[in-house]
């Protein structure tokens, strides 16, 4: 049985559509609603984050900025330029792209943002009420990840998941929303990590298998079950000089032989990675809309 490709990109336009109307109902207010990028040092992968998120921004209609900083840039400096933007009525959204250089209190940086403008989720009070159940934000990747079962007609509901990685942003987060007692979710749910005792018999129990290790094709045909659904989070760069820029981006899964299994499988890229930036411009437009009085849609 060949598995059916979970079309990222086409689930992201259809959200990306629902946002451009909420943006079309927020400009007629005649206010600017925007998201701000701090970009620490010079990764380029960062840098490409940071532009394609600037891009779909502009898509949306929504405004964006950048500040770009040195990497050398100190703490105190970075939580000033923090503190403007939490002030500025103009930007609804802050993101800090991380990763950030390593004399940054990584901690303390996610808490400096105002919890209202934090359209990543990363701030203690959004990563609480996500697990409480009442989210202020959708953590976007993991929301992503939800959305694509949903809108793929695999309600996670009862099912076995099996997420590996428990990362603050992509694991943990996913398991919280998975865990919860409401639609789209009532999942029972397995977090795997380094310290997992046989990796392969976990995810081999998996009606959904998520992975998110950022581990390139570690997880091959014999670690997935027969019919099982599987979204791939991760993404890597492998060396391939076919390509123009010498690599290939690849995720965690044995893509070919996995699909021979899977029921449904999602493709990197094109797959999660679509669904991460719709989910941070849905957020946005959320944050536009709390600070403006308008009702939650
Ligand atoms: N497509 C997107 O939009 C998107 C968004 C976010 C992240 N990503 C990608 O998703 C991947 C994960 O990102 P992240 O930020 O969550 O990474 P991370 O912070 O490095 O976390 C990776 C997790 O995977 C676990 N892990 C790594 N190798 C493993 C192995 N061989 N067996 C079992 N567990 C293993 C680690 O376990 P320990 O905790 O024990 O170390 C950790 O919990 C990366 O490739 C990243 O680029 C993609």
């Amino acid at each position: 049985m060949g598995a059916s490709i979970i079309d990222g990109k086409r689930i992201a336009d259809g959200i990306r559509a629902e946002v451009r109307i909420r943006v079309e109902r927020l400009a007629a207010r005649g206010t600017v609603h925007g998201l701000t990028a701090v970009l620490v040092g010079d990764n380029p992968a960062s840098q490409l984050y940071v532009r394609m998120k600037g891009k779909a921004c502009e898509e949306m209609g929504l405004a964006h900025w950048t500040i770009t900083l040195p990497a050398d840039i100190s703490w105190p400096r970075l939580r000033e330029e923090i503190g403007k933007l939490n002030a500025d009525p103009k930007v609804h959204g802050i993101l800090v792209q991380q990763p950030l250089p390593p004399q940054m209190p990584v901690a303390d940086v996610v808490a400096a943002v105002d919890p209202r403008k934090d359209v990543d989720c990363f701030h203690p009070e959004n990563v609480g009420l996500v697990l409480i159940g009442t989210p202020r934000f959708a953590p976007a990747t993991p929301a992503g990840v939800v959305e694509l079962l949903l809108r793929s007609g695999n309600d996670p509901g009862g099912k076995d998941v099996v997420i590996v990685g428990r990362s603050n942003i992509v694991g943990k987060p996913l398991a919280a929303l998975l865990v919860q007692k409401a639609r789209g979710a009532n999942a029972t749910v397995t977090v795997a990590h380094s310290g997992t005792r046989d990796l392969a018999a976990h995810t081999r129990r998996a009606d959904i298998l998520v992975s998110a290790m950022g581990s390139p094709r570690t997880i091959t045909a014999d670690m997935v079950r027969d019919g099982a659904v599987v979204i791939d989070v991760g993404t890597s760069r492998v060396p391939d000089p076919t390509m123009k820029q010498g690599y290939r981006t690849v995720g965690d899964v044995d893509f070919e032989p996995v699909k021979a299994k899977a029921r449904a499988i999602t493709p990197v890229p094109g797959g999660v990675g679509p669904m991460t930036i719709a989910m941070l411009l849905s957020n946005t437009v959320q944050a536009a809309e709390s600070a403006e009085g308008v009702p939650r849609t």
